[in-house]
């Protein structure tokens, strides 16, 4: 019976026995038991077979080919790694395609992680990310995930403003976290709130609670579109997660609506507005702790 410690014995025989072993295997799941079982790989470690597994109809075995590629670190080959991720269809095959590559950690693989970032799976585009933020301080890579803080997926955008935005955040802090600044307490202010808080400075502010207009239910204010009051909060988050400090809060206090119908040849319209508003608040890097709070990300 075919047992790990055999297994472990072959693999540091130095020869190609392992792929002997390999290719005399009709059997998947004793295909899969030898690839999982194969631990670290020295450096003499003849990979010839795992390439050619890499064509095996099964996805399980090409998984952990792949996965075993990626434990040659710089000593792998990219080409058929590239060659595998235009065709492939399982997910998880393809994404140990790209911590492979990622893992590599050469430069000349930049553009091919570039590529991925454009991947429809999330995971994906963070593990090309990870993979690009080995190199520190690479102004070409800082351009290429900047924009991704407006990418569809939260968990990408969570990576690239931890990754970039908060930290310049905590640069600009001027004040002891419990501090503030005296012409900010104790004052009633009526003013357009865009207009007043260009006036706030960066992280001087523990709290903050909104009970923004619910679009066009009320007369004090009237937005054109559904899109453009969204838009509008947009700039409200952005500018209050700029003036909260680190790890402090947002209150806002929102429900859905509805718009009565005009007439009866139309219908009323329901806005759920709390839901509608999540993007957007994540977008600016709020994080959501409950319902109705959110906690700067920072
Ligand atoms: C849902 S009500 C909240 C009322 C408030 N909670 C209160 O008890 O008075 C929304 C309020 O936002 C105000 N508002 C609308 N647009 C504004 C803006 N751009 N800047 C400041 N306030 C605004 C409206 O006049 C309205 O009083």
């Amino acid at each position: 019976m075919l047992t790990k410690e055999y297994i472990t014995e072959l693999k540091h025989r130095g020869n190609s026995d392992i792929s002997a072993l390999v290719n005399t295997q009709r059997d998947v799941s004793t295909i899969v038991f030898i690839l999982e079982s194969l631990g670290q790989l020295p450096s003499d470690f003849h990979a010839d077979f795992l390439y050619n597994l890499l064509k095996h109809n099964h996805a399980q075995v090409r998984l952990h080919a792949v996965k075993n590629i990626g434990k040659l670190n710089g000593r792998s080959d990219t080409k058929p790694l590239l060659a595998l991720y235009q065709h492939e269809t399982d997910t998880g095959v393809r994404r140990e395609i790209v911590s492979a590559i990622g893992r590599q950690r050469k430069c000349e693989n930049k553009p091919f992680l570039y590529e991925f970032l454009n991947d429809s799976d999330p995971k994906i585009v963070c593990q090309a990310i990870r993979g690009l933020l080995v190199f520190e301080n690479d102004k070409e890579i800082e351009e290429h995930l900047r924009p991704l803080v407006n990418h569809e997926n939260e968990m990408v955008r969570t990576v690239i403003y931890k990754e970039y935005f908060a930290k310049e955040k905590t640069k600009k802090t001027a004040l002891p976290h419990a501090e503030t600044y005296d012409f900010l307490k104790n004052v009633v202010v009526n003013a357009d709130v865009l207009e007043v808080l260009k006036f706030v400075p960066e992280e001087s502010v523990h709290l903050t609670f909104t009970s923004p207009p619910y679009y066009n239910a009320r007369d004090y204010s009237i937005y054109p579109s559904y899109q453009a009051y969204l838009e509008f909060l947009d700039k409200v988050f952005q500018e209050t997660c700029r003036i909260t400090k680190e790890g402090r809060f947002l209150i806002v206090n929102t429900s859905p609506i509805i718009i009565p119908r005009i007439s009866r040849a139309h219908s009323s319209k329901r806005y759920p507005i709390p839901f509608d508003l999540h993007p957007y608040l994540v977008k600016n890097g709020w994080e959501f702790i409950d319902d109705i709070e959110f906690q700067n990300a920072a």
